[in-house]
């Protein structure tokens, strides 16, 4: 039998899912971790953890489908994009990996532009502007502030790719993810060798970079025996957390959107050629189908925002030290959803973390802004909730933008999973949202480019038309979308009256 096992490293944890090739799911399990943010804006994790989450998600999964060594044909990895695991000779990790939504590296974003001839130059080399989560300037970061670290430095490997190492032994990536660490010459698809050359970074600090369904290598032996696998079981490149996800909601041809909303918040559209936004605002990617690109907006602080709430707002902490939940997610939304559109004027800027799209902005800060005694509970998360869809709303008229034609949203993630919060996606973006019936985020997707790379399917455009299926569809609802719509340039102007006043 051919089953397949997607693996999806995220930032709260590990999740592993196996399913047939026909994209029938058999079997979930997730696992997870702590983040440390030791100093404010800063975000890391060990990646120690992350391999214990591995064993235990797909040792859990294998048990669950009762499954025999023999039954799994491949693995596909994703996981957060952009982190940096820095590695020396012997393969020790030398510090805890920097994250995606860590912000310690401005200075460097600076001198990434300044060494490449400024910002122009650089995005005609990467198609990116230096932002601080990616990680050619943690590289750099690393060089300018731990210099005994860096002269430890053999190798940098994303999150993904690091269990790619551990499950393999072999160092290597897949174009989806490299475009994340800057470093990727996107239009190629090979590393930028120019730009490696002004930073004065080694190549061979970078691992092989492949097309995302092809194999990058099988288990060792005592990684298939830990696991319950054989080491015939073939590990394919896989897609960064984005591209996979859109892969398992079926966003591989022109013409399709879909918006994610996990921790972070993503607008994510295909594209056959590498578009740019002049100043940067989208990231312009290679996407996880080959030969193919996307651009996508970038929000921080998505269900992080909400998540945020829920944990330092609703929880007491007992003179033990105990935490005890006083309110679930599904009771806040529900108090959200008894308050009007607008939230009675309060807003909320999702930017607790700073912010990617549009802003591009590390400084920028989350803001609760119109409070007065007649707000509740329900309007604060209603503002949260609002503000977040805000934020995507910029990126899809960005997307818009560039003429690509958008009617409909596949939307996926936590946010996507609650019918209210699917209902105001609609009304803000002013387009039918739907829901897709397998929605098991990124790791569906690599399980879907793994069946390609065990010769399951030619490419994963037929994957994708075989086995990705749309449910319920949600239409804007006219009256709501007008106050959207009176609200969401007051959230605009927000910022713009905000942002001086946040670096102070
Ligand atoms: C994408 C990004 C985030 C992380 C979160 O550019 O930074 O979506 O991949 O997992």
């Amino acid at each position: 039998m051919s089953h397949l096992i997607g693996l999806d490293i995220g930032t709260s944890g590990t999740k592993a899912i196996v399913i047939t090739p026909a994209g029938e799911i058999l079997a979930t399990a997730s696992a997870g971790y702590p983040c440390q943010h030791p100093r404010p804006l800063w975000s890391e994790q060990d990646p120690e953890d992350w391999w214990q989450a591995t064993i235990k998600v797909v040792r859990a999964v294998v048990k669950q489908a009762d499954l025999k060594p023999a039954d799994v044909a491949a693995i596909g990895l994703s996981g957060q994009m952009h982190g940096s695991v820095f590695l020396d000779k012997a393969g020790e990790v030398i510090r805890p990996a920097l994250l995606w939504n860590d912000q310690r590296t401005a200075a460097e974003c600076e001198e990434i532009e300044s060494r490449a001839g400024g910002r122009k130059a650089l995005i005609r080399m990467v198609a990116n502007p230096a932002l601080t989560g990616f990680q050619a300037p943690k590289i750099l970061w690393l060089r300018n502030n731990e210099p005994k670290n860096f002269n430890r430095l053999a190798k940098v490997l994303l999150p993904k790719d690091e269990i790619r190492r551990r499950l393999t032994g072999e160092f290597a990536t897949e174009v989806s993810d490299a475009s994340g660490t800057l470093l990727l010459d996107v239009a190629k698809r090979q590393w930028s060798k120019k730009l490696l050359g002004k930073l004065e970074l080694d190549a061979d600090l970078l691992p092989t970079c492949y097309e995302s369904e092809e194999v990058t290598g099988t288990l060792t032996a005592d990684v298939a025996k830990q696991l319950g696998l054989s080491t015939d079981c073939k590990v394919v490149g896989g897609a960064g957390d984005c591209a996979a996800g859109a892969v398992g909601t079926g966003i591989v041809k022109h013409g399709l959107l879909s918006s994610s909303l996990g921790t972070s918040g993503v607008m994510f559209v295909h594209s056959d050629e590498p578009q740019f936004d002049p100043q940067g605002r989208l990231h312009t990617f290679c996407h996880a189908v080959r030969g193919k690109w996307h651009m996508m907006g970038v929000i921080l602080s998505a269900g992080g925002s909400l998540g945020w709430f829920h944990h330092t707002l609703c929880t007491l902490v007992t003179r033990e030290g105990k935490r005890k939940q006083i309110a679930s997610f599904d009771q806040l939304i529900d108090e959200a959803a008894a308050t009007p559109a607008g939230a009675d004027g309060l807003q909320f800027l999702p930017y607790l973390a700073g912010e990617r799209t549009p802003h591009l902005d590390p400084h920028a800060r989350g803001a609760l802004v119109g409070l007065t005694l007649a707000h509740g509970r329900g309007h604060i998360v209603r503002s949260i909730l609002e503000g977040v869809t805000f934020a995507l709303r910029d990126s899809l008229a960005l997307i818009e933008g560039l003429d690509v034609p958008v009617r409909t949203v596949r939307a996926t993630g936590g946010g996507a999973k609650n019918p209210f919060w699917r209902q105001m996606q609609a009304d803000v973006f002013g387009k039918k949202v739907v829901a897709m019936a397998a929605d098991e985020g990124p790791a569906y997707g690599v399980a879907l480019l793994a069946a390609v790379g065990a010769g399951e399917y030619k490419n994963i455009e037929e994957a994708c038309k075989a086995t990705v299926k749309t449910t319920e569809e949600t239409k804007p609802d006219a009256k709501t979308r007008k106050a959207y719509d009176e609200a969401f340039p007051r959230y605009q102007r927000l910022y713009e009256a905000l942002k001086n006043e946040f670096p102070r």
